[in-house]
């Protein structure tokens, strides 16, 4: 059976050479596609393979077509907007993701963006504290409640929306939970957003919620720029000057907004939420574990399709 890793944006070396153990302990055969260039070499790529691991690399359906062994698909990672999940069912095709390995390193740059945003991006002047802020936690998940736990440490007042999970439950970490949307962003000086793409949540972050934010307010993203209303997002920034935003994925009008806004806006180049060597460990062994599991004993746990 062999076991593709195809990677726009490779794993570590330590977490490739894990994965690597796991694979070929289970008698399997690994190969590897890394910083292709091409959508064209991912189809050739995956045309004998029975598993596959990517991480934001977009599973379509042209390369499940092109996929014809294919029998799992695991996305290293949280987010699963980058598969195609009604192609992989048609073709009976297991999808799964590894939720939880590579949170920390997202929490842990969502903190660092604050900091630099009131720090005037780390250029001279008078910059703010995080300590007796209020933050609000946008989706209590995996990453949502650690960046709530760090920033317990910082002093910070952490406020929490989450639909789906038991209010009790966000108590019991010592955040208060908020039963409105509108009133997370009403509340906080900074907003951390963690919901995932989809078809409901896509563009619904605007102008209705952020004008809603207090003076210098900052909407911190590191989940999906698909979230944000960019529109709507350039409106409210465009009138209340006070407004920071800070992205770990670049809106299609980073230039428009940077030019405008200066150290009211900061894009990171390339997505880097999950680049540490601990996450890329974490989730690639995680995928290659669940992979071996599914292929010989069927077990789908953390399936999601
Ligand atoms: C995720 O959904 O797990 C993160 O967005 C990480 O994405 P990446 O693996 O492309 O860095």
């Amino acid at each position: 059976m062999k076991i593709l890793v195809a990677t726009e944006k490779p794993f570590a070396k330590l977490a490739v050479d894990g994965i690597r153990e796991i694979v070929e302990d289970a008698g399997f055969e690994l190969c590897l596609l890394e910083k292709y260039t091409d959508v064209s070499e991912l189809y050739l790529a995956v045309a004998d393979v029975d598993a596959l691991i990517v991480r934001s690399d977009k599973v379509t359906k042209e390369v499940i077509d092109a996929a014809k062994n294919l029998k799992i698909v695991v996305r290293a990672g949280a987010g699963f907007d980058n598969l195609d999940l009604a192609a992989c069912t048609a073709r009976n095709i297991v999808a799964m993701n590894t939720p939880g390995q590579n949170s920390n390193a997202v929490a842990e740059l969502a903190i660092g963006m604050m900091i630099y945003m009131f720090r005037n991006c780390f250029n001279p002047g008078t910059g703010a504290e995080l300590k007796g802020k209020k933050l609000g936690i946008h989706a209590y998940g995996n990453v949502g409640r650690l960046v709530a736990n760090i920033a317990k440490g910082f002093g910070m007042l952490v406020y929490a929306f989450d639909p789906f999970i038991p209010a009790d439950k966000i108590k019991a970490d010592g955040v208060t939970p908020l039963d409105s949307v509108e009133k997370l962003y009403s509340t906080s000086h900074f907003i951390s957003l963690h919901i995932p793409a989809t078809e409901e949540t896509k563009k619904s972050i605007g102008y209705h919620l952020l004008s809603k934010m207090p003076k210098g307010g900052c909407l911190v993203n590191t989940a999906r720029k698909e979230v944000i209303n960019e529109d709507e997002l350039l409106k409210v920034m465009e009138e209340r000057a006070d407004l920071k935003y800070c992205t770990d994925i670049a809106p299609t009008n980073a230039e428009e907004m940077k030019s405008k806004f200066t150290t009211r806006f900061f894009a990171t180049p390339k997505k880097m939420g999950a680049e540490t060597a601990e996450a890329n460990i974490n989730a690639g062994l995680a995928a290659a574990t669940q992979i071996v599991k599914f292929l010989k004993k069927g077990d789908k746990t953390f399936q999601v399709n």
